[in-house]
């Protein structure tokens, strides 16, 4: 007769293996809807890309201990009313530009990529841009050419000349401002926001 006790049996630890992948299984379909849902532009957290008409604020919360974007009143980019097509498209174009030219390969977005440049999850609501009424042109101008407009932030580290066009560089702007307004759990951390007016 066999000494294996019930617990050390080969029988019993298949049928847990199979039981427990299929469980995870299970959990893992769920979690990616559930993520999916979380991360779509128009959810909770994440605002539609028409949030491009708004004001974009910084505030701290002291219950959540963290700075959160609050969205203001309207502030047309480039002098201009998006519908939620056209924003779309505008930050589409500028995320497909960060793509093509890697920015990723010097700057971080929303945690992914590298720091030898600033972060550029928060850029819209950089300090560097002096104030909110030149900011969007000051934006243009630098991608467009980063030799003529360099920031340098201290660093003394500079960015290249990507062959940005004009359109491009609006795109990028726009996708900046919507990255700006992404509630993303106060990350990155310590980030000092632009000089504010007060809430219209
Ligand atoms: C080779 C590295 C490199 C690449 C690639 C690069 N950048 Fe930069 N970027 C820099 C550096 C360095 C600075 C700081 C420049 C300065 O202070 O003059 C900077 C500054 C910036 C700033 C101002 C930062 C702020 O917080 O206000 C923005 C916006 C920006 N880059 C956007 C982009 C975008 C968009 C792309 C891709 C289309 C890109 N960069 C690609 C190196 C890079």
């Amino acid at each position: 007769m066999s000494t294996t006790p019930w617990w050390a049996s080969e029988d019993l630890w298949r049928k847990w293996a199979i039981w427990i992948t299929a469980f995870m299984l299970v959990i893992l379909i769920f979690l990616t809807f559930d993520s999916v849902a979380k991360i779509t532009a128009g959810s909770d957290r994440v605002p539609g890309y028409d949030v491009i008409n708004k004001r974009i604020y910084y505030t701290f919360n002291a219950e959540r201990n963290m700075e959160e974007p609050v969205i203001g009143g309207d502030a047309p980019l480039f002098g201009k009313m998006y519908t939620p097509e056209e924003a779309e498209a505008l930050v589409t174009l500028g995320k497909l530009t960060t793509q093509a030219k890697n920015c990723m390969n010097c700057h971080t977005l929303l945690g992914n990529g590298a720091y030898y440049a600033p972060d550029l999850t928060k850029a819209w609501l950089d300090q560097g841009w002096g104030a909110e009424s030149v900011r969007e042109q000051l934006m243009v101008s630098f991608l467009m050419d980063p030799t003529a407009n360099a920031r340098t932030y201290g660093t003394g580290r500079r960015m290249p000349q990507l062959g940005i066009t004009e359109e491009e560089a609006r795109g990028v702007v726009a996708f900046l401002k919507w990255m700006s307004a992404i509630d993303t759990n106060g990350f990155p951390k310590g980030f000092k926001p632009i000089q504010q007016e007060a809430m219209p």
